[in-house]
């Protein structure tokens, strides 16, 4: 359906064209100062210069041309040539009406559905997933959600960190450690055991150990480039212990993106383009498009335009070894056969800004992809610390993730329980946790998507976990505090379904329908340019435009039925808008809090 704005903005534009003047000039917008209007226009202004005339003379002029309008209950043309305006309140009522009563509140579907893939989360096997990997896997997840809504065919992919030297070197290790294990055999035929020689503890601690021996012992760090080189090579036994440290790293990795409300519809990774590499390195020699250079395999990917140095993408080292970029180049060859996607978006740390232009410029140049196939790498900011800087744990290294939700999941605990005691109710140990862990995500998630993915942001757990201000527990307090309103009416013996949206009487309750009719500009906006934050925003301002009506207005108690249940209807639907945008976001409200 229409956006709100385009309807205002028609009516508006109509006026201008009846009293003689471009139509353009009628455009609508947000009003600068809510404190007089709800809406203005500024066309008057613009236009004195084309008409010769004093911008207050064009207002006046227009405003006469609505004075039967069906929109505007007030337009004021006020020196030096504003309009400002009001909205007639049957017009908003029955705006929301049809919200309510269409499919996803009223959202357009587009026209052509796109395929997108969604690359973020980007783990490496057998590390542990650290802050760093936080902010990918929640901005991403959100956008798949948002994209998804809005009518696209949307598939999310891990992109494990599976293949490559750290493989190599936790295979190194384990041999120091068991060289009689099944797998060095090489004359071994059989079948290897199902079940893998190590835990996930115990392969966590493996790596780091040998990344570090690797640093200072050159015949460690041989040993581990042969290894990584005979797995590659497909050494048998190699494979076998490749595919258990897979396994066991990706049991674990699932556990906490399941914590984290985070799904993926692929669980693909480095290693899964490995074979796709030599043919995609001789189409692009044959085709002109590599050369060598210092012995490397480059793309060069200058352009006349740059006004910065860009270097020529690297395929081979002069050893003949793939890089980060060769695998990130045969993936998107892959994702084109398999899924011929229109867009593929990528979430990484935005450092990673120079390395995704170069892979792009040269999937583009070697028509990898399709002229209009859309790449676009979203590149976020630092996590920071209260002291600016990334953030880290007390004793100074980086905070596996873990450890950062568990913190937030108790300093939740406590302002649960105390808020239970000074609200006087009972709540068990158990659904205080329970309750702790869904309010701590949406925290978590909250203090990371409202800010624009690319700036930096502080990691703070007080202001984070507070039920006050652009939060994510404020949101869902009002969320519960909707839901309890409900509840109360739905006991006096009243069903909701009854309930017809009111035209509104007062200005708080007005003001709650204005910002929940812009849902559909809201949500096209978030789609289009990826940006949750948009959405973030929107919420926050319906949940105090719901405060503020909720403070001024004795819903419960009062007396006349059609008011009430106006009001009633309109909380529905606030709760529905608020309840989709946080599953949007990632996160979901409890009963109570
Ligand atoms: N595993 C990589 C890292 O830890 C991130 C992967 C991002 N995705 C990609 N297609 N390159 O830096």
């Amino acid at each position: 359906m229409d956006k709100i704005l385009d309807m205002i903005s028609e009516e508006m534009q109509q006026a201008f064209e009846q009293a003689g003047y471009d139509r353009e000039l009628g455009r609508v917008t947000l009003s600068n100062r809510p404190d007089l209007c709800e809406f203005q226009c500024n066309g008057a202004m613009a236009g004195a210069k084309k008409y010769k005339k004093a911008p207050i003379m064009i207002a006046d002029e227009v405003a006469q041309k609505l004075d039967r309008t069906q929109v505007f209950s007030e337009v004021t043309a006020i020196a030096p040539g504003f309009l400002n305006l009001k909205i007639k309140p049957e017009f908003i009522t029955a705006y929301l009406t049809k919200m309510r009563k269409e499919d996803k509140f009223g959202l357009d579907m587009p026209e052509k559905p796109e395929k997108i893939i969604v690359d973020y989360g980007g783990p490496n096997v057998a590390k542990p997933l650290h802050v760093g990997h936080l902010r990918s896997a929640i901005i991403g997840e959100s956008i798949k959600r948002i994209c998804r809504f809005s009518g696209h065919e949307v598939i999310g992919d891990i992109h494990l960190g599976d293949w490559g030297l750290p493989m190599g070197l936790i295979i190194t290790e384990l041999k120091e450690r068991q060289p009689g294990l099944i797998y060095f055999d090489e004359g071994f035929e059989g079948e290897y055991p199902k079940e893998p020689p190590f835990t996930i503890s115990e392969l966590e601690e493996i790596y780091p150990t040998a990344s570090g021996k690797s640093k200072e012992d050159a015949a460690y760090k041989e040993a581990a480039m042969n290894a990584t080189f005979k797995l590659q090579s497909g050494v048998r036994g190699y494979r076998a212990l490749w595919k258990h440290i897979l396994d066991v790293s990706v049991e674990d990795l699932k556990k906490n993106y399941q914590n984290l409300n985070v799904e993926f519809d692929l669980w693909k990774g480095e290693s899964d383009v490995h074979d796709l590499i030599p043919g995609m390195v001789r189409y692009m020699k044959e085709e002109g498009y590599a050369k060598i250079s210092e012995g490397a395999l480059v793309v060069d990917v200058k352009e006349e335009t740059d006004t910065k140095e860009i270097p020529p993408c690297m395929i081979l080292k002069s050893d003949g070894a793939a890089l980060y970029h060769t695998t990130d180049l045969a993936t998107i060859m892959d994702r084109m056969k398999t899924y011929e996607p229109d867009r593929l978006i990528y979430l990484t740390d935005k450092r990673q800004e120079l390395y995704f232009e170069q892979v792009f410029r040269c999937a583009r140049k070697t028509k990898l992809v399709n002229d209009d196939t859309k790449l676009i790498h979203i590149g976020f900011g630092t996590m920071n610390g209260k002291d600016g800087k990334p953030y880290k744990t007390r004793q100074g290294g980086v905070p596996r993730l873990e450890n950062l939700i568990a913190e937030i999941n108790e300093e939740m605990l406590r302002k649960i329980k105390e808020n239970s005691e000074s609200k006087k109710y009972e709540i068990e140990e158990k659904e205080a946790a329970e309750i702790s862990r869904i309010v701590a995500l949406a925290a978590i998630k909250y203090g990371d998507l409202s800010n624009q993915a690319s700036k930096d942001y502080i990691f703070d757990i007080d202001r984070f976990t507070s039920f006050e201000g652009d939060t994510g527990p404020y949101i869902l307090y009002t969320v519960v505090r909707i839901k309890s309103i409900l509840n109360k009416y739905q006991e006096q013996g009243k069903a909701l379904e009854d309930a017809a949206l009111q035209d509104a009487a007062g200005e708080p309750e007005k003001a709650l329908m204005l910002e929940i009719a812009k849902f559909n500009a809201v949500m096209q906006s978030a789609a289009e340019e990826a940006a949750p934050h948009k959405l973030c925003a929107y919420i926050y301002e319906i949940a105090n435009a719901f405060n503020r009506f909720y403070h001024e207005t004795k819903i419960l108690s009062e007396e006349d039925p059609q008011k009430q249940a106006g009001w009633i209807a309109l909380l529905v639907l606030a709760k529905e808008i608020l309840e989709t945008c946080i599953e949007l976001l990632g996160f979901s409200a409890p009963e109570r809090m």
